[in-house]
């Protein structure tokens, strides 16, 4: 049976994505409307009024002051559409809440993609009202897009300011504090000049890789279901075994006392001791071991 990845970037073979996907470059086909039918079928991806109407939980509502999700309020169904006609965009957020396919689509995904049993992958919808959209801004995460109604303009563009960042930013925003430690070269004032155009309508899927710059204009009311995935580092693989292995000893587990560097000092030494010993894939199958089952 085809994986969840392979129907989404068909006609092009997975192998030739991974490609695109190991680079960090974006990534987009087509789809006629007939492809995909299980995503396209679900019913409160029929229109807007359906989806709004299906909805148990809270719904973020995008401020139009900075077109962007930092700014948001939480609303609820019975407003969501009347702040749409005046000009908010609405987030659906984890959506897999309400649909056992788009569990499936998020763990088939997550695998084929070879992302960490650690990995936190949700569903978001977005409803973008005619002639709005995000401003610049990168994410953390690692997105794909396929656009159910609507032309969605987008604006991709390389990130030369930081590699690999663990928050998103918006352009023209603070920079968070630990981002600011690790930038390369200073935030851009405006979208790079190198940016890539795309337009996506219903049927296009898109990979927006983590990290990379982008923006966003709908062309007439949009809807898009995404799949995001946030996924851990190195350092957060090693933070996780570091946390169940010194858990073993009660020493580690004592309560830290400031002023007491001694036995911290003691301690980080037996650690510096046993580390050389540690075993990357014995790490991975402790921490992976979820996929086993
Ligand atoms: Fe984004």
């Amino acid at each position: 049976m085809k994986s969840s990845l392979s129907s989404l970037v068909h006609p092009v073979e997975v192998s030739h994505f991974f490609k695109t996907f190991k680079n960090n470059e974006p990534f987009v086909v087509h789809h006629d409307k007939d492809s995909l039918k299980e995503l396209f079928d679900l019913p409160f991806l029929n229109s807007l009024e359906t989806l709004i109407n299906s909805w148990p939980f809270p719904i973020q509502a995008h401020l139009p002051d900075v077109r962007d999700e930092v700014s948001s309020i939480d609303t609820t169904a019975k407003d969501a559409q009347k702040l749409f006609d005046n000009g908010m965009g609405l987030l659906f957020n984890e959506a897999q809440r309400i649909s056992p396919v788009l569990i499936h689509w998020l763990e088939d995904m997550r695998k084929s993609l070879g992302l960490s049993a650690m990995t936190y992958g949700r569903s978001l919808i977005y409803a973008t009202p005619d002639g709005k959209g995000t401003a610049p801004h990168f994410d953390q995460n690692i997105n794909f897009v396929l656009q159910i109604q609507g032309i969605k303009k987008w604006k991709l563009a390389p990130n030369h300011s930081v590699l690999n960042p663990m928050t998103r930013h918006t352009l023209g925003q603070e920079v968070d504090a630990e981002l600011m430690s690790y930038l390369e070269a200073p935030m851009p004032s405006e979208m790079p000049c190198d940016a890539l155009s795309i337009e996506l309508r219903p049927g296009s899927f898109l990979f927006v890789p983590r990290g990379h710059w982008h923006s966003t204009e709908a062309e007439g009311d949009a809807l898009a279901l995404n799949f995001t995935f946030t996924a851990p580092t190195w350092i957060d693989l090693l933070n996780a075994a570091m946390r169940a292995r010194l858990a073993q000893i009660p020493e580690w587990r004592e309560t830290a006392m400031v002023g007491n560097e001694k036995r911290f000092q003691y301690l980080l030494a037996g650690l510096g001791e046993e580390l050389p010993h540690w075993q990357a894939d014995d790490i991975l199958e402790m921490i992976e071991s979820d996929d086993m089952a």
